[in-house]
């Protein structure tokens, strides 16, 4: 009988947040457990083809740019994160925080989907001094944490690649890999305004793109991005948190697109 069939079977209340860690761990005990539960999403599918795509990830730091990971490293601190501490960084791409986070945090363990992101990250971080993240080819739904539950979960704009089902689960993963108390940081295109505003902002945007596709991303990357990917609006994401077990503790919004979130695992 298939997994998740036992979970649902067992289970007194098939909404309840225990069957969605049930299902989501399910889907971690391996590759015969997964190929025994039909309807689990193909994550490399649904990566995004540029993510796959060695030639683009040449290019991903140029044109996503450099955003300075000190302030998301000492949101960490601030909640106790030190040298004995684990943090895991969840679509990691080119490693951008896990290769900063390395060298102040005990354990930082680098994930992602793509084969590429995850070869161009070991050759990065092979040519860094000092301590290096793990690198793990996994997605979030697909990851098993070993070692001591992590004391911290990091993510930046790799969640909105999952259809929103997908990333409860997810989020019901990561509160399954962080001890209580631990910290989530969250990054990623969440919509923070009402639907009838969706035009009038998403103009703004589109408005204000890079022109140059090497140097940034462009109107038409944002219109792709709006039309094929996952992002949704904060009004279900906080809920989303919520049913996963966290408590919001501060939340910041750029250009009413971009969301920030700090977040720690209830006891
Ligand atoms: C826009 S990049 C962000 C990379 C990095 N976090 C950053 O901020 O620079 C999105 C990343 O998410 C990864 N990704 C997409 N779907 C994923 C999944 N289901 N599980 C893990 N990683 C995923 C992609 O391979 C890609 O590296």
């Amino acid at each position: 009988m298939p997994v998740w069939q036992n979970v649902a079977r067992n289970s007194t209340n098939r909404f309840a947040v225990p069957v969605l860690n049930s299902i989501a761990h399910a889907a971690v005990l391996g590759q015969a457990a997964r190929m025994d539960i039909p309807w689990l999403l193909d994550e490399r599918a649904h990566a995004g083809a540029e993510h796959l795509d060695p030639a683009f990830v040449a290019g991903y730091d140029r044109k996503q740019g450099w955003p300075d990971p000190a302030t998301d490293i000492a949101v960490f601190q601030a909640h106790g994160l030190d040298a004995a501490s684990t943090i895991v960084d969840l679509a990691a791409g080119t490693g951008q925080f896990a290769l900063a986070a390395a060298r102040v945090f005990g354990r930082v363990v680098a994930v992602d989907v793509s084969l590429a992101m995850v070869t161009y990250l070991r050759d990065r971080a092979a040519g860094h001094t000092g301590s290096r993240p793990d690198i793990v080819q996994a997605g979030f739904l697909g990851y098993q944490h070993d070692g001591p539950p992590a004391d911290g979960v990091y993510t930046r704009n790799g969640l909105h690649q999952l259809p929103d089902f997908w990333k409860v689960l997810a989020l019901d993963r990561m509160a399954g890999i962080l001890r209580p108390g631990g910290v989530l940081r969250v990054r990623d295109l969440i919509y923070d305004f009402p639907a009838r505003q969706a035009t009038e902002v998403f103009a703004g945007w589109l408005a204000n793109a890079a022109h140059d596709p090497a140097a940034g991303y462009t109107a038409s990357d944002y219109a792709e991005h709006i039309r094929g990917e996952h992002s949704t609006f904060r009004w279900l994401f906080e809920p989303m948190l919520a049913a996963t077990g966290f408590e919001i503790v501060d939340v910041e919004y750029d250009r009413q697109l971009y969301g920030t979130y700090t977040c720690l695992k209830k006891s």
